[in-house]
């Protein structure tokens, strides 16, 4: 059985189809898949489709494309939509110095508000970093933001960082491109780490992993059988196995106890 540790289900390009994507999914093995909210209102969206169906849990958070949007009003609003039990961290938050859709102190001041969040809650969070990786271990070093764990999601960095990063109480996530063809770095990473640390994804409806990027329009849950399929070849491993753990990994940051 497969979990997806990062799907945006409530992305538009699932509006039309959602119980077939789905169903897909669940045809394909997949036992869980982990919602995650990008502003206040994909993060009520998120909390409503993990109502629905009941193998969806939802991250609620505003990423940093959207620092701009986040206001002291939702943070009171994000504390709210945690209090139902489907919720099992806070993000995407972090900071996203390559398309700097915000500017980055407003970024750093999201980041660190949802941290907190976070520790009010006791709920760990995920952590989106690109082109930004010694500021995104500054902030989580000083601000704890380890302490109830969290996950550094489609991870692009080198060894040494996620060593830190794991340090520090977070699990390292891939996506779609560790199964491309300029993916040297990440697969050293993903060879080289604990296997106890890493979590699969998709971040759907992104990221289309190989062999399929390209060829379909959208990326979905059930394709995190070929990041999962790749992580296998990298380790050495039966495919059974690395599901097994990469699934366990994901109920244990997000403290999913069945
Ligand atoms: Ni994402």
């Amino acid at each position: 059985m497969l979990i997806d540790s990062h799907a945006h289900l409530q992305d538009r390009a699932f509006r039309k189809d959602l119980p077939e994507v789905l169903q897909r999914a669940r045809e394909g093995g997949l036992e869980k898949i982990v919602c995650i909210g990008y502003d206040y209102e994909s993060s009520i969206e998120a909390v409503e489709i993990a109502r629905q169906y009941p193998q969806v849990y939802a991250v609620v958070g505003v990423h940093p494309h959207d620092a701009k949007t986040l206001k002291d009003e939702t943070i009171a609003g994000l504390y709210e939509l945690a209090q139902d039990p489907k919720v099992v961290a806070i993000g995407e938050t972090g900071l996203d110095y390559y398309r700097d859709l915000s500017p980055r102190d407003v970024q750093e001041k999201a980041f660190i508000a949802q941290v907190k969040l976070a520790q009010e809650l006791y709920k760990p969070v995920v952590i989106h970093d690109r082109d930004a990786h010694q500021e995104v271990l500054n902030i989580i070093k000083k601000e704890k933001a380890g302490k109830n764990e969290g996950v550094l999601h489609c991870y692009s960095g080198h060894l040494p960082l996620a060593i830190d990063l794991m340090k520090e109480g977070f699990y390292i996530s891939f996506a779609g491109p560790l199964t491309y063809k300029n993916a040297r770095k990440t697969v050293e990473v993903a060879g080289k780490i604990s296997l106890e640390k890493i979590l699969i994804e998709t971040d759907c409806p992104y990221l289309t992993p190989e062999p399929l990027r390209g060829k379909i329009k959208r990326n979905e849950p059930a394709n995190v059988s070929h990041v999962a399929a790749k992580l296998a070849e990298i380790r050495n491993k039966p495919l059974e196995e690395i599901a097994y753990i990469t699934a366990l990994n994901t109920k244990r940051v997000f403290r999913i106890n069945d």
